[in-house]
């Protein structure tokens, strides 16, 4: 087993081959270990490195994980949003990224609307790249802390059924997903109206279907995607309610599911719409112990790529 990563950005689930994607998880692991039942949560891991968060996009969960993960590293953490900075007076992103590599920034995790942002700033800096989010292309560090949760609450990853359903079309977490659960070894099943499927999803490694009441009892994992109306400048579906008839998790619908299969959702949650309040907040869900996986994965990934070029 390798101790260190591939590549030394993180810009897509690809760059992670089985190893790689191993390797994350496994230190994830130690490192929650580590910090378990301890008082003060703090490794000296980072100390003298430098982490930019650069979000030119909203986000609750990413950026607060990203950096509580960088702080609980002891390195430095500068938090940069689009909004109030000069991208605003029409700044591009090149002459930002060298602003920041000029203040000497090791990691830059970035969030940008424009997919493959990630990608041309990995071009422009000399520090290593995280991909926070770009687009609806990928959100790789998504994948990675759900593969940690269902490792943790199944056991394994191998051979995991795992039905993924919704708004696929404008979803950067299932495209991260359906790549990494591949290789690791799950077998994906992708469920949504044929409106919000992507034209290509034919190449994809999974089973494409329709039907959420046809694949249901099969699953081990049931993620749920959130309708990104923010995405869309078209009708993608009759009505909400007509979404949520077909497509949506009630709590009928979960008691169909296997007595050990669990029920993920990326957050933010449109309750009501893809999942039921009742169902969101069951103990089959997993939706808050995400959101803590993602401190543990996202302090393994920067520690992999910062911590071992001193
Ligand atoms: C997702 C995102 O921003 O891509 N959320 C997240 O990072 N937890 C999914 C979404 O916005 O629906």
């Amino acid at each position: 087993m390798p101790d260190s990563l591939t590549h030394k950005h993180l810009l897509e689930a690809g760059d992670l081959d089985l190893d790689d994607a191993t390797l994350v998880l496994d230190t994830a692991a130690q490192i929650e270990s580590a910090l378990a039942g301890r008082e003060v949560k703090k490794l000296p891991t980072l100390r003298g490195r430098t982490v930019v968060n650069l979000f030119f996009e909203d986000s609750t969960r990413t950026r607060i994980s990203f950096e509580l993960a960088a702080k609980r590293l002891s390195a430095d953490v500068i938090n940069f949003s689009a909004k109030g900075s000069s991208v605003s007076k029409g700044e591009s992103l090149k002459d930002t990224a060298l602003t920041l590599e000029a203040m000497g920034a090791d990691g830059i995790v970035v969030r940008h609307s424009a997919s493959g942002a990630p990608h041309r700033l990995a071009t422009w800096v000399a520090g290593s790249v995280v991909n926070a989010g770009d687009g609806t292309h990928e959100h790789p560090t998504q994948a990675l802390l759900d593969a940690f949760t269902i490792r943790k609450r199944l056991g394994r990853l191998d051979g995991v059924r795992v039905v993924i359903t919704g708004d696929v079309l404008h979803s950067r977490v299932a495209r991260s997903n359906v790549r990494l659960l591949h290789t690791l070894g799950a077998e994906v099943t992708l469920v949504a109206p044929p409106t919000l499927l992507p034209v290509g999803v034919a190449s994809w490694p999974v089973t494409v279907s329709y039907d959420l009441d046809a694949v249901l009892t099969g699953a081990d994992v049931l993620m749920m995607l959130r309708v990104q109306a923010e995405r869309m400048n078209a009708s993608f579906f009759p009505s909400a309610r007509e979404y949520s008839r077909r497509y949506g998790l009630d709590a009928e619908r979960m008691a169909r599911l296997g007595d050990d299969a669990i029920v993920m959702h990326p957050g933010p949650m449109n309750r009501g719409m893809e999942i039921a309040a009742d169902v969101a907040d069951s103990p089959r869900s997993t939706i808050v112990e995400q959101v803590g996986n993602g401190v543990s994965v996202r302090m393994a990934v920067l520690y992999l790529l910062l911590g071992g070029n001193a």
